[in-house]
């Protein structure tokens, strides 16, 4: 009851918000992919998760124009045009970028993922990574800020011919320098947008920032500072931001109580909303038949043992090898595991074109390949890796864990934390780890584990794997209970809530 109450004011603050108010959407990548079908014509389909059908649910209340870069030949054919996505008439403008491939290797696979995704994971391992030369500062000037750059025209010229006042809404570390373009090139027209930036990703604090050179991460903090709100996925990455620029920017004002940095003569407010799953649209689909068709090949996978499970990006940050190596532990530690446990990794492939990326899924095979070369018998595989993008198949296996396995040794929020425990049937146990956002919301309900401490996770392991049915129903109860009540719908309004409270768009 509670929940529906809060789904229907919010859908009314939307409503209420967007009335009088164009909207832009500004992410990487798209909404909807689009391909060429047969004869020629372009055929789309709709990008999975949560996110984007939040977002496209903002856009069914006014005109709304969705901006990315185009990530198929058939995207960079589709010309910016209305879209209708949805049974009734109302229509969404999607408009794809086409940068040339050399400025978007620069942005996309240099400067996006690895430099900043791997600063921001805390991955870089300083003595030897990175190494700045002059391929990435090539990569910056001749592509992020280029790509950046394009992003503002595209959103300015699309604020000018808008007639009313227009709320834009950036996504993610791909964009951070889109804000100060944009003021710059409206500097002498009347209509200032409202800029709403979030950060999906962890935000370190000064120490790890002065990686960078200073010059990029200056122009990253200038640029981020043009913005009016400013969201990240926990309180203490908004914490960390006001931290990096107290130490990085110079003249930046900096004010920790009010959550607010002045800078250039600008307020950028600093919130946290910790983004969440459409849990309706979740459970739809774990009720589907396109679900229910994958339970014979996991029935015969698990083989009636119990289940560890994990469910990943192919992503460094995710520590997938260290979850072998403590699943490894396990076995050692406690023998009677043995041939009673099945270790199932589903893994999505990922940025493969950065090597990085590729040398980590070598890595991981070697991985789970020395743990079955090491205790594998004719009958028991302990590790099994299925590879590949089958979203129904996930959630078929995401109902029948024992134990789910988070470890990932940063991440912004980490959104399989809460999508098992929505769909699992077996009251599973989730080990989730201190670094993951998904912690701050979870931690009552969770086994938490330090990432990188392989001996802790396989003791947790142990401890989830022989938990009493009482303990785990308690848990799981309280799981489903704290993702419940705090969805996809949740993280949209009070980004907007914040928005009227700060006085930064009149109701
Ligand atoms: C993370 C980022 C997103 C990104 C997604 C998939 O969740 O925060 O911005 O879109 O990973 O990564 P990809 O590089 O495939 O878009």
């Amino acid at each position: 009851m509670k929940n529906n109450t809060t789904k229907n004011s919010c859908r009314s603050l939307e409503a209420d918000i967007l009335a009088n108010r164009a909207l832009i959407l500004v992410s990487n990548r798209g909404p909807v992919s689009f391909d060429v079908a047969e004869k020629g014509n372009l055929q789309f389909r709709i990008g999975e998760g949560g996110l984007v059908k939040a977002l496209l649910g903002l856009c069914r209340h006014t005109a709304a124009t969705w901006i990315a870069c185009a990530q198929t030949d058939a995207d960079a054919t589709w010309q910016a045009d209305q879209l209708a996505l949805w049974e009734d008439d109302s229509t969404v403008h999607v408009r794809f970028l086409a940068p040339e491939a050399e400025a978007y290797e620069g942005y996309y696979n240099v400067i996006a993922n690895p430099l900043l995704w791997f600063l921001q994971h805390s991955m870089w391992d300083v003595p030897r990574t990175p190494v700045i030369n002059r391929s990435t500062w090539q990569a910056w000037e001749q592509g992020y800020i280029p790509v950046n750059r394009m992003f503002a025209e595209a959103i300015a010229g699309q604020i000018l011919a808008n007639e009313q006042p227009t709320l834009v809404m950036l996504q993610d570390y791909h964009l951070y320098l889109v804000a100060r373009f944009l003021r710059d090139q409206l500097e002498d027209h009347e209509q200032q947008p409202t800029l709403l930036h979030f950060i999906h990703i962890p935000w370190p604090g000064p120490e790890y920032w002065r990686i960078l050179p200073p010059t990029m991460r200056q122009t990253i903090l200038d640029a981020l500072c043009a913005v009016d709100l400013l969201g990240f996925q926990t309180r203490e990455d908004g914490l960390n931001f006001i931290r990096t620029c107290e130490s990085l920017l110079p003249h930046a004002e900096v004010d920790f109580k009010r959550g607010r940095v002045w800078y250039r003569n600008h307020a950028v407010h600093i919130r946290d909303f910790p983004i969440s799953i459409d849990v309706e649209a979740l459970r739809e689909l774990a009720g589907s038949p396109g679900v229910a068709m994958y339970r014979p090949e996991f029935q015969g996978i698990i083989g009636g043992r119990q289940l560890i499970l994990r469910v990943d990006r192919i992503e460094p940050s995710k520590n997938i090898i260290r979850g072998f190596q403590a699943f490894e532990e396990l076995l050692e530690l406690y023998p009677e595991h043995q041939d009673r446990v099945k270790f199932l990794a589903i893994l999505v492939p990922s940025r493969l074109d950065v090597d990085e990326y590729q040398n980590y899924l070598d890595e991981l095979m070697a991985a789970a390949g020395r743990v079955n070369a090491r205790y594998g018998s004719s009958n028991w595989e302990p590790i099994r890796l299925l590879v590949g993008e089958d979203y129904p198949r996930a959630v078929a296996a995401l109902q029948v864990y024992d134990v789910l396995l988070v470890n990932a040794v940063d991440d912004g929020m980490n959104l399989v934390a809460k999508e098992g425990p929505m769909v699992n049937q077996h009251q599973g146990v989730l080990i989730l780890s201190e670094r993951a956002g998904a912690r701050q919301q979870l931690e009552s309900g969770a086994i938490i584990i330090s990432p990188c401490d392989v001996y802790a996770t396989a003791e947790a392991l142990h401890q989830a794997l022989t938990m009493s049915e009482a303990e785990r129903a308690t848990r799981a109860d309280r799981l489903r209970w704290l993702i419940e009540r705090e969805d996809i719908t949740a993280w949209l309004c009070h980004q907007l809530e914040a928005l009227v409270e700060l006085n930064l768009i009149e109701q």
